[in-house]
């Protein structure tokens, strides 16, 4: 049987994460966080003190860099040589990091073929910002998830605190809405739906809804396609 890929892209806060991860669940496929390895390259740069406006320095330093897939227990790990960050990778200045590391072609090149595998070996519901366009252009469901700026801060500053990081609402609004412009609007892979892409804002549904939704697209794109998962 071959394998099933859904593509999910958008801004952050959308809520991509926590629905993937529910709605692998759902369907029995695995969840892959594109944005945890742009946040462990990140976390390798500034550990290298590279700062925010100097990112490029991090190529050449990206040979001493070994970022690495791992699921245990069902969930996804990030190795950064041979350590697991955890959530130290989910701070928001690491945020920005990830997002400034996102813009370097090399460090793009340097985590495509990663993120190319486990779709090979796997049927995946894969979450970042490319993966529509560049990392899987030919998979068979295209999700661009969305909701308003207000939702979305909201939502990323509950699960800052729920991981135990308080964080301001208008720090963490400004620094969301700088980023998002930051990924949409770069040369490279920029944060854009796919033609091919269902956008689905989910500023009005609450969580359950969103699941809902998210499968019932899955379904109708696949059954259209006579596909089945
Ligand atoms: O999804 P996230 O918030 O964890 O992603 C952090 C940053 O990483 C995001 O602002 C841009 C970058 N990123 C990317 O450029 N491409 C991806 N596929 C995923 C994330």
């Amino acid at each position: 049987m071959s394998h099933i890929q859904i593509a999910v892209d958008g801004p952050s806060g959308a809520g991509k994460s926590s629905l993937s991860k529910a709605t692998a669940k759902r369907l029995g496929i695995v969840y892959v966080d594109t944005g945890a390895l742009y946040r462990t390259v990140g976390f390798f740069a500034r550990s290298r003190g590279i700062s925010l406006d100097d990112i490029e320095n991090v190529v050449p330093l990206l040979g001493e860099c070994s970022v690495e897939v791992r699921y245990e227990n069902g969930v996804q790990n990030v190795y950064l040589n041979g350590e697991n960050l955890g959530d130290r990778i989910r701070e928001n200045e690491i945020s920005m990091y990830a997002s400034a590391v996102g813009k370097v072609p090399a460090v793009r090149a340097f985590l495509l073929e990663t993120q190319k595998k486990i779709a090979r070996e796997n049927s995946v519901i894969m979450d970042g910002r490319d993966i529509g366009t560049v990392i899987l252009p030919d998979a068979p469901v295209k999700i661009f998830m969305t909701a308003s700026n207000e939702a979305r801060a909201l939502r990323r500053v509950k699960e800052l605190a729920e991981k135990g990081m308080p964080a301001d609402y208008e720090t963490v609004l400004a620094d969301m809405i700088a980023r998002d412009a930051q990924d949409r609007e770069r040369e490279i892979a920029p944060c854009v739906p796919a033609a091919d892409a269902v956008v689905l804002d989910n500023s009005d549904l609450d969580f359950g809804q969103s699941v809902d939704a998210i499968i019932s697209i899955v379904e109708t794109t696949l059954r259209g396609k006579g596909m089945t998962l």
